[in-house]
Formats: structure tokens, sequence, C-alpha cells
């Protein structure tokens, strides 16, 4: 009896242990991406819905139209999961109006006075579409047009590669440019975006992700997010809100995150800045810019405890507060989204570099590479 339970318990062993092995392996494959058809643009270009989830059972929503990131959910301090971005639940609602919900923005982010600059010399003369300005790369940019998509395998997490091909003229830019980004949502709570372009004439370039942030993962203001900006000057704007070209001290301004505040704390102050952006729609310069990755930002919610960080390579970071937000458009389970119920930091350079000497340069020259690295860090206290 005892030989022939020796013998059971090793055949024993032998038929659990591939079973046992093919788990762990398993749990090391990197996550798989899903895709769904999600419908047609206006002419005709097929869009689809891409599902990215990472170990910690973190899921975010991507489609390449516009590189979108449609939902990303991030757990509280009960480890309850909500999606913290606003955004549509449908390409139809896309289509018909968005406020740069969640896309990569560009060829460049934010505004050139009187969509004006020159390149050695040469003008050039960019579509307007913001007053007498130009904006996030004007009538037709890379949140309205549909990018190549591919799941690409990460040890780390889920990851999709975006690329887009914008041509010579497109929206008055000069040069054929090639955009890729790639998306990862790391096992880590991360969600990391990686940029690179390439041209084949001088141009300039500056794109960025605009996803409006929410960290109560409900329909709220935003004004009692606690924020941080690491930086200890600002660029202020006219009337227009472009930038003057002035770095302006924060200290004694409502522009002053060096230490947490909440954001509704200053944001009625009687400031002419406040005035013209209607609240905060401004770029930081951030402090000890050198081109790596660092800390710029901190936003804490303390109802959820959802944390969020942002590093960044890139010299600037655009804080706007949702003042355009009005009620007018109702999002992802027909919410209505309100007067600064979602806020953008966008990592990029500064509004109107072209036009301003003292700025850091936002040219691309052909054979040099443009590359951006901006993580959004998520956790929860
Ligand atoms: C950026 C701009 C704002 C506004 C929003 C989108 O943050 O700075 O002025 O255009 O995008 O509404």
């Amino acid at each position: 009896m005892k030989k022939y339970s020796k013998q059971i318990i090793m055949a024993l062993i032998l038929i659990i242990s591939p079973i046992l092995n093919s788990c762990q392996k398993e749990e090391l494959k990197p996550a798989e991406v899903e895709k769904i058809s999600w419908g047609k643009t206006g002419d005709g270009n097929n869009v689809d819905l891409y599902t990215l989830k990472n170990n910690k059972g973190s899921v975010m929503q991507v489609t390449n139209y516009g590189a979108i990131i449609v939902s990303l959910t991030m757990p509280d301090r009960n480890n309850k999961f909500e999606d913290i971005v606003l955004g549509n639940d449908s390409l139809y609602k896309y289509l018909r109006e968005s406020p740069y919900f969640g896309a990569i923005v560009g060829r460049y982010g934010n505004r050139i006075g009187n969509g004006k600059f020159k390149i050695d010399d040469v003008p050039y003369q960019l579509t307007i579409n913001n007053g007498e300005n130009h904006l996030h790369g004007g009538l037709n940019g890379f949140d309205k047009v549909v990018w190549q998509a591919e799941p690409v395998k990460v040890e780390n997490g889920s990851a999709l590669k975006l690329s887009y091909h914008s041509y010579d003229g497109e929206e008055g830019y000069p040069g054929n440019l090639d955009i890729t980004v790639f998306y990862t949502l790391s096992n880590e709570n991360e969600l990391i975006i990686e940029y690179s372009g390439k041209t084949d004439k001088k141009t300039i370039f500056n794109p960025t992700h605009h996803s409006y942030f929410n960290l109560t993962g409900k329909e709220s203001s935003i004004l009692d997010h606690e924020l941080i900006i690491n930086a200890d000057q600002f660029t202020p704007v006219d009337s227009g809100l472009i930038t003057t070209g002035e770095l302006v001290n924060v200290e004694n301004t409502a522009f002053d995150f060096r230490t947490a505040k909440a954001i509704g704390k200053d944001i009625t102050n009687d400031e002419e800045q406040l005035k013209f952006g209607l609240g905060y729609d401004h770029n930081w310069v951030l402090n000890n810019y050198d081109g790596t990755l660092k800390l710029a930002v901190t936003l804490y919610e303390k109802n959820s405890g959802r944390v969020m960080e942002v590093l960044t390579t890139e010299p600037g970071l655009q804080f706007y507060s949702g003042n355009f937000l009005d009620g007018s458009i109702t999002g992802k389970n027909n919410v209505v989204y309100n007067y600064r119920s979602g806020l953008c930091l966008e990592a990029q350079h500064y509004p109107d570099s072209p036009n301003k000497e003292n700025f850091p340069s936002v040219i691309l020259k052909p054979g040099d590479t443009y590359s951006q690295k901006t993580v959004y860090r998520f956790s929860a206290k």
C-alpha cells in the first residue's frame, strides 16, 4: 500500500507541476490589448477602441480617433476603482463636440499669436481657430485625425503605439512630420506617454496631452483638489491668452502653488491674469528644466485619497481649470460636465514660443528626433 501511495504522489506531482508552471508564465505574460470596432468618421475612416489593463486592476480605453484616452480607472484609498477622466462614450459624441477631451494635441499645443511665425526669415501662416489666434494645431489638429494603432508588448503593463503622418502644409505647418505616441498603463498605476517625431523640413513641434482629470471619480467641481506645481515662475498672457514673453515670479500671486493649495483658494482673487484666463489657463515655468524626467505636479483629492503626480521632460506645464466647461456637454453615462468639473495638466513648451526668442526653442530640424516623456502616476493615501 505504502509503495503505491508513493507512486500516486509522484504521478500527481508530474501532472500538477506543468499546470503550476504555466500559471506562473501566464502571470509574467504582458497583458493583452483588446480591440473593438468603434464606428467611422464622416469621411469613412474606421475607428477602433482599445482596452488596456494592468495587473493592479486598472483599465484604460483609448481610441485611435485623436489618440484619445476615453476612460481611465484608478483605485481610491479603499481600492474602489472609478473613472478619473472626462470624455464621451461614443465616437459620434467626440465627432460632434469635444473640448480636446483626452486627446493628443498638435502639432502645437496651445496658442500661437495670429497664427504667424518665421523660420530662417521665411514667414508661415497657420489656420486661425481661436479668436485671432491659432490653438492646439488648428481646425483639424491631431485630436481630430485617425491615427494608426498597434498594441505592443511590454513587461511592465499594457501598451498601445499610435502613429500619424502630418503632411507638408497641413494647417499651415511646414514639412512632412511623423509622430509616434506610446501609451503605457504600467503595473505601478502609471500612465506613461512617450512621444517622438521626425520631419523632412524645419518645422515647429510641441505636442501635448489634454486629459481632463477629476480625482473624485464623480461629476463634481475640481476646486477642492489640492495642487503643488514645482515652479517659481509662470508666463503671463494678454487678453487673447497670448504669452507676453515675460517670466513672472509666482510669489504673492494666485499662481503660487509651490506648496499644496486648494485650486479654489485664490481662483477668484482680483488679479488681472485670472480675469484674462477666466481662472487658471496659464503656463508654469518648471524649476530646474534640463530635459530629464522631473516631478512637476502633485495633485491630491482628500475624499477619495487619490494622488496624481505628473513627471515630465518638458520645460512648461499648462494648468487649465476647466473654465470653458459650462454644462453644455453631456459626456459618459449622460453626465453633464459643469463649470470646472475637470482640470488639465499639459506638459509642453511655453505657448507662442516660436515668437519669443527668450523661450526654449520648439524648432525641429530634419535628421533630429523630437522626444518627450510625461508620466501621470497614481496612488492613494
Ligand atoms: C487649453 C487652453 C484653453 C482651452 C482648453 C480647451 O488648456 O489653454 O484655453 O482652449 O485647452 O478648451
